[in-house]
């Protein structure tokens, strides 16, 4: 990929771009889009390598534990040193690439930081570092409801989105713009409001992305439309441009034509160039991809529950 000289004005194209986005961001302009959305791979290498304990029987009583019969143990704990690298490597790839994107978002832009349980509390504290505290938003909990149910803990169903805004007193969000849900008790209000319905919360129930409906572009973590269309249509107008340099099947892209934005979407992996330029060729300039070569093995993302495997009808307050 070699350094474009694109700008946000006039009528430029929208823009696929295959690259590595550590090497992209820095050719595009400071304060050049109203919103980022980023949905990164998760933090796989710390997942793989958990903290393995062992206990070992301590002969004289002076344990860490005392187990089952008041027998005394050590705690040795095996593999924390490579959990630790896993996880700093992480880091260290996302923090520079969320300071890319803080600098590219208009005073008046927002970033969406799609993570999940294991990551966010992480990532709420570097944002804290890298916006201010004071620019932080929302927290908004994605809630699906899918796959099998862990009878040891509470099944985890739900993705986080972080929310921060480049400048708390000149940030755009349009509420009115936003799709509505229906009243839980719809009784209890007037036909009016039920007839206008509500405005969502921070907690926003959507399925997947259906396995056989016509969304689906065979991309492994694809995320719905709807979710990306309550984001845009609140923290972008028409015309503004958004940004997604996490792109994979190009679901921000998607969004952004249907809403009349303009976007760029970058991807490092051939195949999801390939989906882009099926899904969002008419409507974007795809840069830098790659000739039709030898078939390669397909480079699919771990994914760490199951992403098309809808085993109970979920309870969606609004679909795609
Ligand atoms: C979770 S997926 C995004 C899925 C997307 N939100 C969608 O709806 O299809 C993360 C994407 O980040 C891409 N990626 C990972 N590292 C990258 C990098 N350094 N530069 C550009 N893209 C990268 C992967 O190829 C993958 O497609």
């Amino acid at each position: 990929m070699t350094a474009t000289a694109w700008q946000p004005d006039g009528l430029g194209p929208n823009l696929v771009v295959h690259a590595d986005n550590s090497e992209f961001l820095p050719t595009l302009p400071d304060g050049a889009f109203t919103m980022i959305y980023v949905d990164p791979p998760f933090n796989t290498g710390r997942v793989q390598s958990r903290q393995q304990t062992t206990t070992v029987r301590n002969a004289d009583g002076g344990g860490d534990r005392v187990g089952f019969g008041g027998r005394s143990y050590d705690t040795i704990k095996g593999a924390l040193h490579s959990y630790d690298d896993a996880f700093t490597d992480y880091w260290s790839f996302l923090e520079p690439r969320l300071a890319e994107a803080w600098r590219l978002l208009a005073e008046d832009g927002t970033l969406y930081l799609h993570l999940d349980y294991r990551e966010v509390h992480y990532a709420k504290v570097m944002l804290d570092a890298i916006f201010g505290r004071e620019c932080f938003l929302n927290e908004i909990i994605w809630a699906y409801d899918y796959g099998a149910r862990a009878k040891s803990r509470w099944p985890a169903k739900h993705d986080n989105i972080l929310v921060y805004v480049k400048n708390p007193k000149k940030y755009h969000f349009d509420s009115a713009e936003v799709d509505r849900e229906p009243y839980m008790a719809p009784g209890l209000v007037t036909a009016e409001k039920r007839e206008r319905g509500k405005l969502p919360t921070d907690v926003w129930w959507h399925t997947i992305v259906s396995p056989t409906g016509k969304e689906k572009t065979g991309y492994p973590t694809q995320k719905p439309e709807g979710l990306l269309r309550r984001a845009v249509t609140a923290s972008s107008r028409e015309g503004d441009w958004v940004l997604d340099f996490f792109a994979g099947s190009g679901t921000l892209g998607a969004v952004a034509a249907k809403l009349g934005r303009r976007f760029v979407c970058v991807d490092q992996n051939p195949q999801a160039i390939d989906i882009m330029a099926t899904r969002l060729g008419h409507v974007a300039t795809v840069v830098g991809r790659p000739a039709a070569g030898p078939v390669e093995t397909p480079v699919v993302e771990p994914v760490e529950t199951p992403a098309v495997e809808l085993v109970e009808t979920p309870a969606p307050l609004f679909d795609s």
